[in-house]
This record gives C-alpha cells, structure tokens and sequence, in this order.
C-alpha cells in the first residue's frame, strides 16, 4: 500500500514541544521533522475498504480535533469535531456514518465510496485557542468487475469486414489491456485501438485473427481479466486439393479420390465427371475402373456463408498394365568390331523402354545408339566387353515389364593370321636385327665422324606411340629425310602383349626400327 503525507501549511509549533523534545536529549531530532502530518492509509484505496487518515506529531496541550472534507475548514464541510477536555464529539453536516475520530485526533473512514476520494483538512485547537490546519488525501478506486468483450460482427467474412473489440464495462481512470492467443497486443497495420485503448479494431480480418482475444482492466488496487473470446471468421473455400495426386490408374483396380479445400464453415463437396454431377461427397470410390471411367474429374467446393466456390479439375486416365515385350538382335554372335542392332517389341502405347545389360541399367558407351523412344540399341563396332545378356523393359505410369534375356557373344577377330609365339618371335626378331643394324651404323658412323655428340639414337624401341603415326604419315620434316621406318602393326593383341607393359592395351602396338639412310 501506498502511504504518502501532506504537511501544516502553517509551520507553528509550540514551545512547549520543543522544551520536551528538547529534554530528551538522546532522542532529540530537529524541530523541522516534527511537522504536524497526515497520513492516509492506504492512499490509493479500494471501494468499499477502509481508510485511516492518521495524524502525526501533534502538538501537546490539544483542546480539540476539527475534520473537513476538501481541503478547506468551511463550516459546511466539517465532518466531525472532538473536544478532549470532555471526551465529546460532535458531528458536521460532512459526516455520512461511516466516521470515526480518535483520541489521538486520527479520523477511520470505513466503507469508502468513490466520492470520498480527495482532501481532508484537520484543524487543531490549542488552549490558547490558536488553531493550526494541515490535509492529507486518498484516492479510492472502483472495484473492478470482470470485464467482458463485444464484438460489433459475430461472423465477419475474410478480406471485406473491419470488426471492434470493445472491453466492456467502461470504467473512468482505467487502463485496458488487450491479450491474443495470449500475447500482449503488437498494433500494426492491420490492428487499431482507440477509445482509450478499450476498443481494438482489427481493419481487415484475415483467417488468422481468429483469436482468441482477451481484455484486461487495470488500476492502482485491482486489474482482472475477461474471459477469452474468439472470431468465427469465414473464409474460402480455397482452391480444392485432389489426392492421391497421381493421374493415371491400372485398370482393374478401385478408384478412390479425396478433395479437400480450407474453409470455413466447412465447404460442400460435389464431384463432377466428364461435367455431369456424380455426387455431393468429399471422397469419391469407383470400385473396378475400365478405360470408360478416363476423363476429366472435377472437385467443386462451395461455402454458403460467403458465397464463394471454386474447382480443381484432374485428368485421370485408366490404363492397362504393359505385357512383357520381347527383344531381337540383327545377330547374336558377332564377331569384334562388326556392329549388332537390338530392337525391344512392345505392343504397348504410352511406354518408355530402359535397356538392361547383365541385370543392371546399360551404360551406355559412345559405341552404343538408341533410336527415338529408345526401341532399337545399336552397337557400332562390338567390343568383346559388350558380350552378356541383354533385356528391354516396357514401363507405363502404373506398371513395368521385362522381356526375356538375350545373350550376345562377340568373337575375337583373327589377328592377322599369326599365333601369339608367331608375333613373339618376329619382334625378338626384329629387335635383334634392329640391334645388329645399329650397332653396325653407330661403329660406322663414328669411325666416319670421330665425334658422336649430334648423334641421332640409330635405334628407337617405343613400347607406347603417342606422337608418331606408322609409315609415311609421319610428317616431322627434319626426321623424313634421312630416317625411313620399317613398321610392324599389330592389332589387339590378345592376352595381353607379352614384350609390351603398355599403360593403353587397345591402342595397336607400333615397332619401330629406325635405320639411318646414308
Ligand atoms: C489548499 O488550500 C490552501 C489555502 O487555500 C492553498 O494554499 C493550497 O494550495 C491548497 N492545496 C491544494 C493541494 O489545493
Ligand atoms: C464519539 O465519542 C464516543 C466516546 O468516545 C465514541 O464512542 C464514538 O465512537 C465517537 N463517535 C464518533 C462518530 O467518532
Ligand atoms: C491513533 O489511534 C488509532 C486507533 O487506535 C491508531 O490506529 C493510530 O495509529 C493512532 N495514531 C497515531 C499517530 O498513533
Ligand atoms: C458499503 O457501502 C455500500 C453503499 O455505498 C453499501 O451497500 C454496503 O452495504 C456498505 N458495506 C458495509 C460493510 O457497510
Ligand atoms: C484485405 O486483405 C486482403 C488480403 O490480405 C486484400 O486482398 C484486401 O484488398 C484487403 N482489403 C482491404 C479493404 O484492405
Ligand atoms: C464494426 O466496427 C468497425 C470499426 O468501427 C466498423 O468499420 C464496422 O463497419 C463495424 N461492423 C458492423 C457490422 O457494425
Ligand atoms: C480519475 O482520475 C482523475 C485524476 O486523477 C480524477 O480527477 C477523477 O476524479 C477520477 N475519476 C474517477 C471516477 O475516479
Ligand atoms: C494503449 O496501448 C498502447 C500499447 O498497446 C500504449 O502504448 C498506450 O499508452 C495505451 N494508451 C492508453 C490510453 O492506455
Ligand atoms: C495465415 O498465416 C499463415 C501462417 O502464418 C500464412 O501462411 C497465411 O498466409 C496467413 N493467411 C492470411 C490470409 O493471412
Ligand atoms: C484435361 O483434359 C482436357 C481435354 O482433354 C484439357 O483441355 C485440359 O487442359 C486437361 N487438364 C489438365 C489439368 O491436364
Ligand atoms: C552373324 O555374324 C557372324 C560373324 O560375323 C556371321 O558369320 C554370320 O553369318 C552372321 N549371321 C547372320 C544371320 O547374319
Ligand atoms: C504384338 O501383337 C501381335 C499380334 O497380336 C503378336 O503376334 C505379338 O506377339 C505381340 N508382340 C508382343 C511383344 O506382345
């Protein structure tokens, strides 16, 4: 409770209070302190409570305690008056009953209604009939009773209508408070208050404002709050949602369709198909559909309390699973290098083709072309790699299939004629020879010259040719004049070429004898 004092406006005080104070040494204070003050407790009091105006530092020797309402002593406003040599009161034309005055001049008002709010004057009469006048003050607040909400639109629709929020009951010097979804309130855009901030405007209700919305009234002894209110706002119905969301259906099978649209209060459903009315329900089942129930689906929803609809139309086309299709070959046993065509069969419409090659998805490698819609694999030139079993599957948005395995078998091409021990010994042949040749060339050559340093290497054995072409292709001109090669091609050499660690085994292998012509 707040306790506040007002002071005599007439700084008197009486010697004899001095001398007192004055002998009372360990307790003495400055006579300043000693100010004659009332003191209301509680200053800010609730209706129908009880104050107690108390008067402090009386002087001593007091004949008699005067009571006013207002700050004035006006014969009309005295309340009570209290003589102390006779132990009598009497009562003002202020007095209303509910006063009570104290021997030691302190008035208890009981019961205070809100009028009683305000000044008090207390005049002191002396024995030498001086009188010193001094007030206090107090305030007496309303009981707050539980505040409720009006809403001047009980079902405002979406996006149109500005609905007020009034806190009701209106009760002067109160504040009002407005809580949603039990947040304090943000005023925005879309949200004003007014009349004191016991009215909130919400300009343009949205779905979202739906609340609930609560108001609270608050003042310096009391604050309650009102019960929660929410909005019945309506809106939509929004466009309508139709799952499953596929659109196409294995035949045979039930269709069952489901449409949902935000709304409130909650759409009506119709389904239309092909444009005629099926019925007014939100899902909708067709047990054993046939290619006669493809066509055109239309959820339409409808809100009567804002007159709105709206429609979602979905193509739903019923199909029958693929049959397996099959797969030919222009030829099942190739040899390397030729090419093959492989060619899927489908009966089936509206189907994509995916090729498998020993069960898994083909890669496919830049030897590999597909026709249009993928029908038809060519392989151009066959690599013994591609030999394995081929499939084709045929799949349509509600089933797959796969034909039976084709096996493909690539033979190696006959390699000149020569056995690998033939190509062995001929390249230990020719590298002796080639050896011999320069050896021969390089004594010849030094004993011609006497010095070797621009010697070409007569001899140049290149396990991997990178940068040369066999035979008279090659075009580095200061070599062709005096270098003629004699070349040995070998094709593929398989397994793997015994005289060469070449990193590129299917680059043909190329020997070179160089032989200096002089
Ligand atoms: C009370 O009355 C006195 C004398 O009339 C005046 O001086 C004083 O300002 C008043 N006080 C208030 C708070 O009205
Ligand atoms: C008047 O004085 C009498 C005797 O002291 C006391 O009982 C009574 O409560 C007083 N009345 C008022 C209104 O103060
Ligand atoms: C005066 O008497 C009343 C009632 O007995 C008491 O509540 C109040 O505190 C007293 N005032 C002082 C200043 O003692
Ligand atoms: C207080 O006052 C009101 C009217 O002002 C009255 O109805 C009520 O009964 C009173 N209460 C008491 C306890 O005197
Ligand atoms: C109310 O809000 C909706 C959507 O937020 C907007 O389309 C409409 O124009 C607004 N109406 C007014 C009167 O501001
Ligand atoms: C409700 O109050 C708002 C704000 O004052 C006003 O714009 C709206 O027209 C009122 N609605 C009705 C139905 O009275
Ligand atoms: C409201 O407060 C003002 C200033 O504090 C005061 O003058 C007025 O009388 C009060 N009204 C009520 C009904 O309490
Ligand atoms: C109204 O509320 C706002 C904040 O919501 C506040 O800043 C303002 O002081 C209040 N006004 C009154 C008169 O209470
Ligand atoms: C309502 O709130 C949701 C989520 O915050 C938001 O996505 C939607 O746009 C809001 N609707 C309206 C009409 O403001
Ligand atoms: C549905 O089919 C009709 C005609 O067959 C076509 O005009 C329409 O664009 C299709 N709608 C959708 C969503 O595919
Ligand atoms: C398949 O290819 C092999 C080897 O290239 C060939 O001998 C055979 O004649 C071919 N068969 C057909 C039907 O073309
Ligand atoms: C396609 O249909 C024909 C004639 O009905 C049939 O002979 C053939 O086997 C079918 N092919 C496949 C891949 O189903």
């Amino acid at each position: 409770m707040e306790r506040r004092t007002a002071t005599s406006y007439r700084g008197f005080v009486p010697w004899q209070g001095l001398l007192l104070t004055a002998s009372l040494l360990t307790f003495w204070s400055p006579p300043t302190t000693a100010q004659l003050t009332i003191e209301s407790v509680p200053f800010d009091a609730v209706e129908g409570a009880d104050v107690l105006l108390v008067a402090h530092n009386l002087p001593e020797n007091v004949l008699g305690y005067s009571w006013f309402k207002g700050n004035t002593t006006a014969s009309d406003n005295m309340i009570i008056r209290y003589v102390t040599n006779n132990n009598i009161n009497v009562t003002g034309k202020a007095y209303s009953n509910r006063e009570t005055i104290y021997r030691n001049g302190s008035l208890l008002i009981q019961n205070v209604t809100l009028q009683d709010s305000g000044f008090y004057t207390l005049r002191i009469t002396d024995e030498t009939l001086d009188t010193k006048d001094t007030y206090g003050q107090f305030h007496v607040h309303p009981i707050l009773s539980k505040p409720y909400i009006t809403v001047n639109n009980s079902s405002p629709l979406e996006g149109e209508e500005a609905v007020a929020l009034t806190c009701e009951p209106e009760t002067q010097n109160t504040t009002y408070l407005w809580w949603i979804n039990g947040q304090s309130l943000q005023e925005g855009d879309r949200l004003k208050l007014s009349d004191g901030n016991r009215s909130l405007i919400l300009l343009n209700v949205t779905r979202n404002d739906t609340g609930p919305y609560e108001c609270e009234t608050r003042n310096p002894v009391a604050f309650n709050r009102s019960d929660p209110v929410s909005l019945n706002i309506s809106y939509g119905p929004d466009a309508p949602i139709i799952s499953p969301p596929e659109s196409h259906f294995r035949q045979g099978t039930n269709l069952s369709l489901s449409c949902h649209a935000d709304s409130n209060p909650p759409a009506q459903y119709s389904w239309l198909v092909n444009g005629s009315l099926l019925q007014s329900t939100q899902e909708l089942s067709i047990p054993n559909i046939s290619a006669d129930d493809s066509g055109s689906y239309t959820c339409l929803v409808s809100n009567p309390a804002t007159g709105l609809n709206s429609s979602t139309v979905k193509n739903i086309t019923v199909i029958e699973p693929v049959s397996p299709p099959s797969i030919q070959a222009s030829n099942t046993t190739v040899t390397e290098d030729d090419s093959v065509v492989l060619t899927c069969l489908s009966n089936d419409t509206g189907i994509s083709i995916q090729w498998i090659f020993n069960n898994q998805d083909l890669q496919l490698s830049e030897r590999m072309k597909l026709s249009e819609e993928d029908s038809i694999l060519t392989i151009d030139p066959v690599k013994s790699q591609d030999a394995g079993q081929y499939q084709c599957e045929v799949s349509n948005p509600v089933s797959s299939n796969r034909s039976d395995a084709l096996w493909l078998d690539v033979f190696q091409k006959e390699s000149s004629g020569l056995s690998v021990g033939a190509i062995v010994g001929i390249v230990i042949a020719a590298v002796a020879v080639v050896a011999l040749i320069a050896g021969l060339a390089y004594f010849l050559f030094f004993r011609k010259t006497g010095r070797a340093s621009d010697q070409h290497d007569l001899t140049e054995h290149k396990p991997s040719v990178s940068n040369h072409r066999p035979g008279p292709s090659d075009n580095s001109p200061d070599k062709v004049d005096e270098i003629a090669y004699s070349s040995l091609s070998f094709d593929n050499l398989q397994p793997k070429q015994p005289i060469s660690d070449s990193p590129v085994p299917t680059v043909p292998e190329t020997v070179y004898s160089e032989v200096k012509k002089k």
